[in-house]
């Protein structure tokens, strides 16, 4: 069996533990990467950031990322299609503290890929080896890039661009074994990833369908993979981190699933604002309080209300006993300056 606790390098960069939490445009918010890292990720990953910020200012976005110091190692992903863009934008990703710029040539949205960013890329490997060097060349922290199999089904691209993206200064490679056109549908093929591993002489993390510890362990043991990476099955479980992690992870009681919550609901509204958060938050009242935790009226109740103070206060009415438990863990967890991005968050996200 292989320890998921174990740390690993990229270039100079120690992740503590072999699990990455997935970036997910839409999820990926502050709250969700700080609970990762407290629930046993060793890597997180911002949401994509669009570089056509840097040119014009008008696309319509979810606002600015905010950086706090509890999340690193954190890597930070880029968009765009443009070399030179893409290199000024990894230099503000660096200043902002990113450990890693992380590069996305997986999204399958179509928004993105008209531009010729995200999966596009994939078609057009030698533009994807000059944005990879063009952001090598100019931060110090090392480049990370998050790619899928191809863009059409059965597509093997990635074992053709992957390899030239290392060339090209990648430290690290993401794959997602899925193609732009299956988008979440199928399964994740890991034969890939193995494949992919065999080819280049970087760490490779394997991304798609990592849903319990039996997966995490056999993807690692049949790949080669450095570590796994966790999207989905996250979604309002951070619990099933722990339980990948190191087998350390339990079904959590109704005042446990409220803390988390609640603690979730009061960061996000911090980091987007009262208004923006409490439309934002509603697909996470189902995602914490379903897997059979609470009968499902109870969510439907919450996501009527208008302000998250009536949703945190009807949450702490079903289990009061999670007032405690939020203040040790607002106690526990570090409050700093954030550092604020200047680069939009794209609400077109996907990979
Ligand atoms: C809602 C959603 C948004 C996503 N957004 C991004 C993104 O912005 N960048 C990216 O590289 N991947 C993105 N992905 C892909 C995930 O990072 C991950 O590779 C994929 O979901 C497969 O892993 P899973 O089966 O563990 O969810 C997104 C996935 C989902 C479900």
């Amino acid at each position: 069996m292989v320890d998921l606790r174990e740390s690993w390098w990229i270039g100079p960069v120690e992740i503590p533990t072999r699990l990455a939490l997935a970036p997910m445009a839409g999820v990926s918010v502050q709250a969700f990467r700080r609970q990762g890292r407290r629930f046993g990720a060793g890597l997180v990953c911002s949401e994509m950031v669009s570089c056509a910020g840097i040119e014009h200012r008008n696309e319509r976005t979810l606002g600015y990322l905010r950086v706090a110091a509890d999340e690193h190692p954190l890597a930070i992903q880029l968009f765009g299609a443009e070399p030179r863009t893409m290199a000024e934008a990894a230099r503000m990703v660096e200043a902002a503290g990113a450990d890693l710029v992380d590069v996305n040539f997986g999204c399958p949205v179509r928004k993105v890929t008209k531009t010729g960013a995200g999966a596009t890329l994939l078609d057009d490997p030698d533009r994807a080896a000059r944005i990879v060097e063009s952001i090598a060349n100019a931060v110090d922290v090392p480049v990370s890039v998050k790619l899928r199999r191809g863009l059409r089904d059965g597509s093997r691209d990635c074992l053709v661009v992957g390899p030239r993206l290392v060339e090209a200064g990648a430290s690290t490679l993401t794959l997602h074994p899925r193609s732009a056109q299956q988008m979440y549908t199928g399964a994740a093929d890991h034969a890939l990833t193995a494949e992919l591993v065999s080819l280049v002489d970087v760490p490779v993390v394997a991304s798609g369908d990592i849903v319990s510890r039996a997966k995490a362990q056999s993807v690692i043991a049949t790949t080669g993979a450095a570590a796994v990476m966790v999207g989905r099955a996250a979604q309002g479980n951070p619990w099933v981190l722990e339980e990948i992690v190191d087998g350390s992870g339990r079904e959590p009681s109704r005042e446990e699933v409220v803390a988390e919550l609640v603690l979730f609901v009061r960061e996000t509204v911090r980091e987007l604002g009262e208004r923006r958060a409490s439309g934002f938050l509603k697909k996470f009242y189902g995602w914490y309080l379903g897997h059979g935790r609470f009968p499902r009226p109870f969510k439907q109740e919450l996501v009527v209300l208008d302000s998250t103070e009536e949703v945190e206060r009807r949450l702490i009415a079903a289990a009061p006993g999670a007032l405690e438990l939020i203040e040790r863990l607002e106690a526990e967890i570090p409050s700093g300056d954030d550092v604020t991005l200047e680069l939009p968050v794209s609400i077109y996200g996907g990979g």
